[in-house]
């Protein structure tokens, strides 16, 4: 009798602290689920917008013309000096992305939101950096699209992982790594500023070396690598990636195209190259010569152009002296920027 009592005053002991054990179990268990969830998925309000008006605080693009922008932070006691004058930043405040500001000698600039594409030409460059002709085909070809959570490495100066964060905004996200532990701090603060902190985490890590975190495992829609080897990351590139998922690698050179290829060809199908040159072209207001000594092509005439018939009856500009809208290639276009390399990753059935 004494036994029984003890049995069950014992048993009893040992089935409360099984069950406490238990719920700790499970809320930690859940604690970490919502936690991981919170990383994976977000909140509705991640929206790149910038339909509101310059606050304290914010970054904004001065804009004098088309090669002088850059980037700075409103600071209600600030003022910005230039060719044009001095202006009070505290005058910017209130205004919506887009302004136009005076000075106090009547010069003025436009205060342009920080968009991925002005971001790209104003960043301080502390790497190489992807551009907008780059950026824009990798993420359609990798089919990013709202909602996608896309692994890179490395981050570099965060060119790319700005343009890949408005794509998936607002219910995706973006994972990025640099093994560079101060790069990674720099981009951290910049994603801040320029309103996609919430849609990218930034993470020091070697990722040729390490591979990406398991935590990842077969969650990634794509993977994007900008490092020098590589091929040292396909392998966990492909255990990241959703079945069907892509991936896309930039490289400069050639070997380095040629190493990754090989890599790439026991777990992934569809392994294409491109390389992406852009023209870009100069449109201005200018005297037409009579005759064009350089590549100008004549795109039309303003409104108020006087016009004549020819002998045949067409309509022909008064070439005298009015002026007429030239096109023309930038002399400082781009050339070879690297070489983008996609892939599926292949089906297991
Ligand atoms: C050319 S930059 C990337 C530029 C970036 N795509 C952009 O648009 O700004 C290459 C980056 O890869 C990082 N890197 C090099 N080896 C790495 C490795 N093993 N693991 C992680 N990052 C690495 C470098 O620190 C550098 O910041």
């Amino acid at each position: 009798m004494v036994w029984l009592v003890r049995f069950s005053y014992g048993s009893g002991y040992f089935f409360l602290m099984s069950f406490f054990f238990l719920i700790f179990f499970w809320q930690g268990c859940l604690i970490g689920a919502i936690e991981k969830l919170k990383m994976l998925c977000s909140d509705g309000e991640k929206k790149l917008s910038f339909c509101r008006s310059i606050k304290d605080g914010d970054l904004v693009i001065v804009y004098e013309k088309r090669d002088v922008m850059k980037a700075v932070k409103v600071c209600e006691t600030s003022v910005l000096q230039n060719r044009f004058g001095v202006f009070k930043h505290s005058d910017w405040i209130g205004k919506p992305f887009g302004s136009k500001v005076l000075s106090n000698k009547g010069g003025f600039v436009y205060l342009l939101a920080p968009t991925p594409e002005l971001w790209t030409l104003v960043l301080s460059h502390r790497t190489q950096i992807l551009y907008i002709a780059d950026i824009s085909f990798l993420i359609t070809y990798l089919e990013i699209v709202p909602g996608s959570l896309v692994l890179e490495s490395g981050t570099g100066s965060g060119s790319l992982t700005t343009s890949l964060a408005r794509a998936v905004a607002p219910t995706g996200h973006v994972y990025t790594f640099d093994f560079h532990q101060q790069r990674a701090a720099s981009a951290r603060e910049d994603f801040q500023s320029t309103g996609v902190g919430s849609l990218v985490t930034v993470g020091a890590r070697d990722i040729q070396g390490e591979g990406f975190p398991d935590e990842y495992s077969g969650l990634a829609d794509s993977v994007f690598l900008d490092l020098p080897q590589p091929w040292l990351a396909i392998l966990s590139a492909g255990k990241m990636l959703k079945q069907d998922g892509t991936l896309c690698s930039f490289s400069p050179c050639i070997e380095q195209v040629q190493r990754t290829c090989e890599a790439l060809k026991s777990n992934f199908r569809d392994i294409r190259t491109f390389e992406v040159l852009l023209r870009t072209f100069e449109v201005h207001e200018g005297k037409m010569d009579s005759c064009q000594g350089d590549e100008g092509v004549s795109v039309g005439s303003p409104p108020y152009k006087r016009r004549q018939r020819s002998s045949e009856g067409s309509i022909v500009q008064d070439s005298s002296s009015s002026p007429t809208i030239k096109a023309r290639p930038c002399a400082d276009a781009r050339g070879h920027t690297g070489y983008l390399t996609f892939s599926r990753l292949k089906c297991l059935s």
